[in-house]
């Protein structure tokens, strides 16, 4: 079995995680000061959200050079030094990789719309008005009505960008683009990582020519988003992971909401390793609700034998405890997360039962209005939440009682909670890489059992706000999400894992 399969993945946004050179934004040093929490807390890997060089318009999803850190979060020698001490934990590190577009600031991009005849001109993707003088297509960019293209004065052209114009889309037709971008994955493969978050990857073939429905115009459609040739880039890319030892894995964001859609993305095992799979993230709080997720995810991708992911918050989204609402269904949720056949992401917080902070305008400094759910870590119940310099977002509420340090000292908390589910996924072969059987739901309780050789276990969930009696015979109790669970029933909103006798 391949390390990845049944891994838990905790996401680091690393401006807000933990800031040792107080200048109010976390840096590596930061991740690497909480490796030992890390591995109390029982990850197996960490995924870093973009380090590397970047105007941060985007807040480093806009590449500025993809071969060094951006000073904000260190050096080279401090990542350098981050993947000896994470591996010397057992703790495998993955970087996040942004191959569908650069910052406007990357030299490609400045050389490029130097001229129509400079040497990068077609690593990006350029086009004339429309003889009416109209934009080259109808598309919009991901965040607002915008377009997706972009005057450029000088030499009289528009370029594409799917999204801020800071942000220009590489022209991955262009092999030259291909073999520069996997050459930045062999840089960073060769000091050590096991792998890469893969943003946005599903956008990488277009079919600039064409308009977009006028009613799907975007990110997650499938008329923008999934031309034929990605699939060939995909293979290229798999094929630089595949140069190297120690099973590196390739994780794509596949933003199509269609687990059909994301199954395709695995290709024939010879893609993608892993896609992250969304609908988890966009479920409601309802057992009829998940049990369609997981059949559809489960069929769609169990046809062509790829393995699952499952996720329920990131910085580009509202935070579980905000999405759901209450401490009860984050445990539930947290539950279902770390039961489900598939790998796990786990996004730094998460496992404190962070809510997103509120933001006020003034505050606000991401384009896209995602800082509520990017606020920091509270490290600690002090004032400064281990945050020396202060940080540049609000924390979110009730702070000090949510923080790491309360937390630790209290055996009752979310992260004790978290630990221990994460202990228990650990020690059980059926929940790591088990079957999943006898999926259903029973009015609002959901079910599903887990089964490997002769272990078996079965979760319930209880998505409903009254107790409810359940079929408990031939099964002892492993764990429960409430602090007094009773026998032949579940509490509102209880998971609980029963194992089969
Ligand atoms: C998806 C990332 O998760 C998001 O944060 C970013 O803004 C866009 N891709 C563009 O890179």
């Amino acid at each position: 079995m391949t390390w990845w399969r049944d891994a838990v993945v905790y996401q680091i946004y690393p401006r807000s995680f933990c800031d040792t050179n107080a200048d109010g934004v976390g840096d590596l040093n930061g991740v690497r000061r909480r490796l030992g929490y890390l591995e109390w807390l029982g990850v197996d890997a960490i995924w870093l959200s973009p380090i590397f060089p970047s105007p941060m318009r985007d807040f480093g999803y806009d590449v500025a050079d993809y071969e060094d850190v951006d000073p904000t979060f260190g050096s080279l020698e401090d990542f350098d030094l981050l993947v000896r001490e994470a591996h010397g934990r057992g703790i495998k590190l993955l970087l996040d990789w942004v191959p569908n577009h650069t910052s406007s600031e990357h030299p490609w991009f400045i050389d490029s719309r130097s001229s129509r005849r400079s040497r990068h001109r077609d690593w990006f993707i350029w086009r004339e008005a429309k003889s009416d003088g109209g934009l080259p297509n109808n598309w919009i960019h991901a965040w607002s009505e915008e377009p997706a293209w972009t005057w450029d004065e000088l030499t009289g052209q528009y370029y594409l960008h799917m999204f801020l114009a800071d942000q220009p889309d590489l022209n991955w037709s262009n092999s030259e683009v291909r073999d520069a971008m996997s050459e930045t994955l062999r840089f960073w493969l060769d000091r050590g990582v096991d792998g890469f978050r893969m943003d946005v990857v599903h956008g990488l073939g277009k079919n600039v020519d064409q308009d977009d429905p006028e009613e799907l115009r975007m990110l997650s459609h499938t008329p923008l988003n999934d031309a034929a040739v990605t699939h060939d880039y995909l293979r290229e890319i798999r094929g630089v992971l595949d140069e190297y030892e120690g099973d590196r894995v390739s994780i794509g964001e596949v933003y199509l909401l269609d687990p059909a859609q994301v199954a395709k993305y695995y290709g024939h095992g010879d893609e993608l390793h892993l896609s992250f799979n969304f609908t988890s993230l966009f479920t409601p709080w309802c057992a009829s609700a998940w049990l369609k997720t997981i059949r559809d995810t489960e069929s769609a991708l169990g046809a062509v034998s790829a393995w699952p992911t499952w996720v329920l918050s990131n910085h580009d989204n509202a935070r579980v405890a905000t999405r759901l609402g209450g401490q009860e269904r984050v445990r539930a949720a947290m539950t279902l997360l770390l039961t489900l056949r598939g790998t796990a992401f786990l996004y730094a917080g998460e496992e404190l039962g962070l809510e997103d902070a509120v933001v006020s305008p003034e505050r606000m400094v991401d384009p896209g209005g995602r800082d509520g759910c990017r606020a920091p870590l509270p490290w600690s119940a002090s004032h400064d939440h281990g945050w020396p310099a202060g940080a540049r977002l609000p924390f979110a509420a009730e702070a000090s009682r949510m923080s790491v340090e309360s937390q630790v000292d209290s055996p009752g908390s979310v992260l004790h909670f978290t630990r221990q589910l994460l202990a228990l996924r650990r020690s059980s072969k059926a929940l790591r890489g088990g079957t999943i059987e006898n999926l259903h739901a029973d009015a609002q309780v959901l079910v599903f059992e887990r089964r490997c050789d002769d272990e078996c276990v079965r979760v319930m969930v209880n998505f409903d706000a009254t107790r409810t009696p359940v079929e408990a015979t031939g099964s002892s109790l492993l764990f429960s999400s409430v602090e007094q669970p009773a026998p032949g029933e579940l509490a509102p909103n209880e998971a609980a894992i029963f194992r089969i006798v």
